[in-house]
């Protein structure tokens, strides 16, 4: 896909990874449109990004606030050509200790937003491929532990397995609608996600400019090549 002038989704914009897919994007010269709950970071965004940049408040747990973001964005731009999943969160501890509230909190972000956000996304991709015999492309970021279970990650294991599934299921169904899925599986990552998991990070992490520039290969593929899964991982995590 060309991404100039193309209509791009991210959900967990305001910091992380999602904040530099976003730039990257702006840079490709694609609209933005960054969901996440906290403001005046997407302000910042803004700021930082210029008008091709839009912020969007949202929880993707809540499902008439995706509602209506996604409602919103159609209204005005009358498409999506790409929706990153990427909002998510681990909290990491013995099985024993996680609470309800801990297990509701990452199986509502990281699997019910992803079911949220994507249903809101298919029935327009699919009036695309209608239109013009492409629809779109979705991409879910799912993480190592989508792939291996670990001590003291049991609940963001079960969130990331799941994604896996769920990215696989879709990209079955919907590949004859011309709609690509890609589901990716990182290692370690330096971002902020290490500081609400109650984990450290690993000493020699990957970058999100490094995971940047694989989200803009698989976006720029040619139409009927379709990447489906990524594992991704430092060499030396341990430095
Ligand atoms: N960092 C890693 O090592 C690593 C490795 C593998 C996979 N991943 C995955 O990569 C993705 C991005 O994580 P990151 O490393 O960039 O972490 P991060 O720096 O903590 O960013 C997480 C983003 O998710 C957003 N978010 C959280 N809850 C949300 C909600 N209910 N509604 C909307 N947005 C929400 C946050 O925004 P607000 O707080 O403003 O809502 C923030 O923008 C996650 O899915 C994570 O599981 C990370």
């Amino acid at each position: 896909m060309n991404l100039e002038g193309k209509v791009v989704v991210i959900t967990g914009a305001s910091a992380g990874l999602g904040a530099h897919f976003s730039q990257l994007l702006v840079e490709k010269g694609s609209k933005v449109y960054g969901l996440a709950r906290r403001k005046a970071k997407l302000d910042e965004l803004r700021s930082e990004l210029g008008p091709l940049f839009t912020g969007v408040e949202c929880d993707v747990a809540d499902e008439s606030a995706v509602g209506n973001a996604f409602k919103g964005i159609l209204e005005s731009e009358g498409r999506i050509d790409v929706l990153v999943n990427n909002a998510g969160l681990g909290i990491f501890g013995p099985a024993e200790d996680v609470t309800l509230d801990e297990w509701d909190l990452q199986v509502n972000v990281n699997l019910k937003g992803v079911f949220l956000c994507t249903r809101a996304v298919l029935p327009a991709m699919k009036a695309q491929n209608e239109e013009s015999g492409f629809g779109g492309h979705i991409i879910n970021i799912s993480s190592v532990a989508g792939l291996l279970g670990n001590p003291n990650i049991s609940t963001y294991n079960v969130t990331k397995f799941g994604l896996k599934g769920y990215s696989e299921a879709l990209f079955k169904e919907v590949r004859e609608d011309g709609i690509k899925v890609s589901c990716f599986f990182p290692g370690s990552i330096q971002t902020d996600f290490f500081k609400s998991a109650g984990l450290p990070m690993s000493a020699n992490p990957m970058t999100s400019e490094q995971l940047g520039s694989t989200l803009i290969h698989v976006l720029e593929t040619p139409d009927n090549y379709l990447i489906t899964e990524i594992v991704m991982r430092p060499l030396r995590p341990k430095g």
